[in-house]
């Protein structure tokens, strides 16, 4: 079921703070511009690394999961992992049977990168929030 690691997220007040630290300090080349994703009251900024991304997530809007999460980590941090799947809704199926817990009752939604994404909740997964995303259908970027 596990494929790629497709992306760290990492949660922070300020996008533009973080992504300038990636940038000014660490040397990452290619920052993408910022999205709203209304739907999970997110901005998301992915910046490429040889062989992952990092997906800079801050609050969007009064409802946003995100603020929680802030309020115990003031300065941010690491907020969740996502793995490709090949075939999403084949693996939230088998997760669900074997009495995994996931976020939205596992209904897919449409996730930063444009493609379907369900989160597992941490009390079944080491305690780590995990994104799982059906893998992308187009050629590799060079
Ligand atoms: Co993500």
């Amino acid at each position: 079921m596990i494929g790629r690691l497709n992306h760290v997220g990492i949660a922070t007040p300020s996008i533009e703070r973080s992504a300038a630290l990636y940038r000014d300090v660490l040397g990452a080349c290619r920052i993408h511009p910022t999205v709203i994703v209304p739907d999970q009251g997110v901005a998301a900024c992915f910046i490429d690394l040889p062989n992952t991304q990092l997906e800079l997530i801050e609050p969007y809007g009064p409802d946003s999961p995100l603020t929680s999460f802030l309020s115990r980590h003031p300065l941010g941090g690491q907020h969740h992992l996502c793995f490709e799947v090949a075939d999403l809704r084949a693996a939230v199926a088998e997760l669900q049977r074997r009495g995994f817990d996931l976020l939205g009752q596992g209904v897919p939604r449409i996730g930063a990168h444009g493609w379907p994404i369900v989160f597992l909740h941490p009390r079944t997964m080491n305690g780590g929030l995990t994104e799982l995303m059906e893998q992308p259908k187009r050629p590799a970027e060079p």
